[in-house]
């Protein structure tokens, strides 16, 4: 509870300093331009400084997509599939419900076209993994589940893009911590058979098995 209050006052806090770009869709402004706004709390070049914000940089523009219409039209699946369809560049997006504290916010201020730029700017820029302080036995387990349970949507131990199932590896402590509690409580959707193998997960390796997986994340560099 303290932890999502702190949560939203940091990010509020962060939101009231930034100021909003006011183009139209018909005076598309450049990518660049367009993912300014982003950086106040994605990071210099979307690299994350933390701790409760993911890096988005190197992220599939699919992904990247997904996440945006699902923010935008407040997890009304029926519109956004609407939209996914509408649209042949977003033929590969999957629906999935998500939690946002500033993300609803931000996404309406961004058109269709502007998300489609964006994406691919963010897309196109390296991810760098970010350097903290991990427990190496925790990690040192966590990399025996990841590799039974959630490698096969995940690859390379986390680190690549290419599954549209964004970037685990290198991904800050915090972020990891409130995603996979969200994942838990059932208020962010996740694939069924990636359900399925947390379900198994936890049940082979017991309560600390997504504490192992987190620590492992934040340990791939
Ligand atoms: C006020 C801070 C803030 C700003 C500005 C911001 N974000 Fe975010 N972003 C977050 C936070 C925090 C999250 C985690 C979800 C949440 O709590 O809303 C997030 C999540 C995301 C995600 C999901 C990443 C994942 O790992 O699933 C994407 C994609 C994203 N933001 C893109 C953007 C883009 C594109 C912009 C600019 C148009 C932007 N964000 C601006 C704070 C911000
Ligand atoms: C069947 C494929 C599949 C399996 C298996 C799977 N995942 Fe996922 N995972 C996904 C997809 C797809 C998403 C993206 C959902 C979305 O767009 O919101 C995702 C998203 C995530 C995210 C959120 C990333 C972010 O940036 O916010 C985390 C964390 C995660 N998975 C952890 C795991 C862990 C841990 C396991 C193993 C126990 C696992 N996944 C197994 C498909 C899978």
């Amino acid at each position: 509870m303290l932890l999502t209050i702190v949560r939203h006052t940091f990010l509020l806090c962060v939101l009231s300093l930034l100021t909003f770009h006011t183009v139209s869709a018909s005076d598309l402004a450049s990518p660049a331009m367009l993912s300014d706004t982003c950086l106040g709390c994605h990071g210099p070049a979307g690299i994350s400084e933390g701790p409760a914000t993911p890096t988005i940089s190197g992220m599939s523009e699919i992904y990247i997509i997904g996440a945006m219409l699902a923010y935008k039209y407040d997890n009304d699946e029926d519109k956004v599939e609407e939209v996914i369809e509408s649209d042949p560049d977003f033929e590969d997006v999957e629906f999935f419900a998500r939690t946002s504290t500033v993300m609803d916010r931000i996404a309406k201020g961004y058109s269709e076209a502007e998300i489609k730029a964006i994406a691919k700017y963010f897309a196109a820029l390296p991810f760098k993994a970010s350097v903290q302080e991990v427990n190496p036995e925790l990690a040192k387990a966590g990399a025996d589940i990841h590799e039974h349970h959630c490698e096969k949507c995940h690859e390379d131990g986390g680190r690549s893009a290419d599954d549209d199932a964004g970037v685990l590896a290198g991904q800050w402590i915090p972020y990891l911590e409130y995603t996979m509690a969200d994942f838990q409580s059932g208020d962010r959707a996740m694939p069924k058979k990636m359900r399925k193998q947390m379900e198994e997960a936890h049940d082979v390796h017991g309560e600390e098995s997504i504490a192992k997986l987190i620590q492992f994340y934040a340990d791939q560099q």
